[in-house]
């Protein structure tokens, strides 16, 4: 079974996809998964800071031909690493040719070593953001009620979808007062992409409004705090089982493993 990667996104800044990445991670760890996080925020780059380490080396020094990818490979927790994105890469779809034959060369000896990538991205509809969000199995726009979160959240879908349609889109409502208010959200969104864009979004929940869903950015060891007291985590727990069994790492694409992911670099 090839790596499988799942992209998290969103239109408007700060609705909680570097939460989402970490608290996912730490969850999939206690399936006994192997997990590799891209930071692919090159400008803000934070990952690291919610398991307060630092970072030596990040993708620029590969680009740069300075370091390996593997060098720049940081163990943040049992289980987790992280691949800092860094904020000297401009932009991936500016990248020339030697440039991204080195991401792909590099990726590709990563190959089996870890059951998911998952890849965190910069706010907004940039090129770079369409390129990932292109190339990867599972495609996560987080949002929350808030009305720019909503329209952005739109906004992004639409550019998506025009070349690459909905399959395996989900839209992901955070920080909602209920479970039943994330549903109502999401039913919103998808009113209005169906309406749009003669397309449906996927449900695979949503995560309530829970500040020890957030004491992963408090903690010098974030491991292991999120109790299951908190609503966010039983919420996630239902979330994760969903993206185990997701039809998407069955498909063809998914098979690849991560080759799916270096070829849309590459196309
Ligand atoms: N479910 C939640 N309940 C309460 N607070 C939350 C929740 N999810 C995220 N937050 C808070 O929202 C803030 C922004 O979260 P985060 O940094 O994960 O967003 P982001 O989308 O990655 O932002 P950026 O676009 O800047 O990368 C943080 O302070 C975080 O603690
Ligand atoms: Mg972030």
């Amino acid at each position: 079974m090839g790596t499988r990667v799942v992209g998290i996104a969103s239109g408007k800044g700060g609705v909680g996809k570097t939460t989402l990445i970490v608290n996912l991670a730490l969850q999939l760890t206690e399936f006994g998964k192997k997990v590799l996080i891209f930071d692919a925020d090159l400008g803000m780059a934070n990952v690291h800071l919610a398991f307060s380490k630092s970072i030596s080396h990040d993708l620029s020094d590969v680009l740069e031909g300075n370091v390996s990818l593997e060098e720049t490979i940081l163990s943040l927790s049992e289980g987790i690493d992280l691949i800092p994105g860094g904020s000297g890469v401009a932009d991936i779809a500016d990248l020339d040719e030697i440039g991204v034959s080195s991401i792909v060369r590099a990726f590709s000896a990563l190959e089996g070593q870890y059951d998911y990538l998952l890849v965190d991205m910069s706010a907004g509809i940039s090129t770079q953001v369409l390129t990932f969000l292109s190339c990867v199995h599972l495609k996560i726009v987080v949002g929350t009620n808030e009305l720019g979160s909503i329209s952005d959240a739109y906004s992004l879908i639409k550019v998506h979808s025009k070349h690459h349609g909905m399959e395996n889109l989900i839209y992901l409502p955070n920080r909602v007062p209920s479970s039943k208010a994330g549903k109502k959200l999401f039913e919103s969104v998808n009113y209005v992409t169906t309406k749009f864009l003669q397309e449906d979004l996927e449900y695979i929940g949503s995560i309530s409004e829970d500040s020890l869903y957030c004491r992963v950015w408090d903690s010098t060891e974030p491991k292991g705090i999120i109790k299951s007291a908190s609503n966010a985590y039983a919420e996630l727990s239902a979330i994760v089982s969903k993206i185990e069994g997701h039809s998407a790492f069955n498909s063809e694409e998914g098979s690849k493993g991560l080759s799916f992911f270096l070829d849309g670099f590459t196309s």
